[in-house]
């Protein structure tokens, strides 16, 4: 039995509003899982699910095949919220020491020093008085100061300098390569690209896509063409022809979607509807989650 994570049918609805809706998956140990969409998605929610913080309005949620909320769960997990508070009033050593406190098997202070970054002053300091970078940075340290077998962190590098990040994800790596499973959100799609062997792709409460990176990339990306054209310029013609599946606007740029990009370009200029910088779009995650993600509300 070595599924970590696991959601039947989640749902969880604000007022009238379903945030979550009929969401399954499960997670099994060792994975390193993304959580991406675009904001208001669901991904909070659904951490705090299956943290145990929010209770589904419908569906079922297990964590080592118990209930979210059992104690010898929450012994397992560490945390890493997206919105970092501190408790004012002691220094950062004095809070990991009480939060290490806590658990059965903690890392030492020492090895959290290591695995974080955190400095030699860092840890003199009252916690109100660091910055908002090394408060991520601490909040990282309590998350894994219970030597957590499950480590969930929502948008855990938003405000991390590039230091601080390269840091983050090699820490990441090392916690994946001792077998440690862990399940991010981000909005940085390069870093769910480089760290996530899975990518749950989220969209209005529901999962849109879930493979790897390249699974998700493949999906699509490949399978665009893009290029700018005179606001007049009429684009109706392409639409007669079967090679193209679908044609959007999004900022100055048309894409269209094809399986054919060969055809599409000898199309563009059959046509002759005057585009221009035309490119092919392939292998980018970000093309990916926003052919995934758009709801093709910009169609033309
Ligand atoms: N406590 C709440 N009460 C009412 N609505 C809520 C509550 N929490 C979340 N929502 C709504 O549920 C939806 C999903 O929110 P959620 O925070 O899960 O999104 P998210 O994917 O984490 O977005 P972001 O990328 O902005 O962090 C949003 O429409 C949000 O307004
Ligand atoms: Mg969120």
């Amino acid at each position: 039995m070595n599924k970590v994570v696991s959601l039947k049918n989640v749902t969880k609805s604000f007022q009238n509003k379903k945030a979550v809706n009929d969401v399954s998956f499960s997670i099994k140990k060792g994975e390193v899982v993304a959580i991406l969409g675009p904001n208001g998605a669901g991904k909070t929610t659904t951490i705090s699910m299956i943290l145990g913080l929010l209770t589904p309005t419908a569906g079922e949620i297990k964590l080592f095949n118990h209930q979210p909320r059992e104690k010898q769960v929450r012994e397992k997990i560490g945390v890493m919220l997206q919105e970092v508070s501190v408790m004012p009033g002691l220094k950062v050593r004095e809070i990991l020491e009480l939060i290490r406190s806590y658990y059965p098997n903690p890392l030492s202070l020492q090895e959290l020093v290591t695995l974080t970054g955190l400095t030699e002053n860092d840890l003199k300091t009252m916690a109100e008085k660091l910055s908002g970078g090394q408060k991520r940075r601490l909040s990282f340290a309590l998350a894994l100061a219970g030597n957590p077998e499950l480590i969930i962190f929502d948008e855990p590098t938003v405000g991390m300098d590039i230091t601080s990040r390269n840091r983050f994800w090699h820490t990441v790596k090392v916690l994946a390569e001792q077998g440690k499973t862990i399940i991010f959100s981000t909005h940085y799609l390069q870093e769910a690209d480089d760290a996530a062997e899975r990518i749950l792709l989220f969209k209005d409460g529901g999962i849109v896509a879930d493979g790897t990176p390249e699974q998700i990339k493949s999906r699509i990306s490949k399978q665009s063409v893009s290029f700018k054209v005179d606001p007049e310029a009429s684009l109706e013609n392409l639409y007669l022809h079967p090679e193209i599946n679908d044609i959007f606007r999004k900022n100055d740029r048309v894409y269209i979607q094809t399986n054919n990009t060969d055809k599409v370009l000898e199309l563009l200029f059959q046509e002759k509807i005057g585009a221009r910088e035309i490119q092919i779009e392939g292998g980018k995650l970000e093309e990916a989650f926003k052919q995934l993600t758009s709801g093709h509300k910009e169609v033309i």
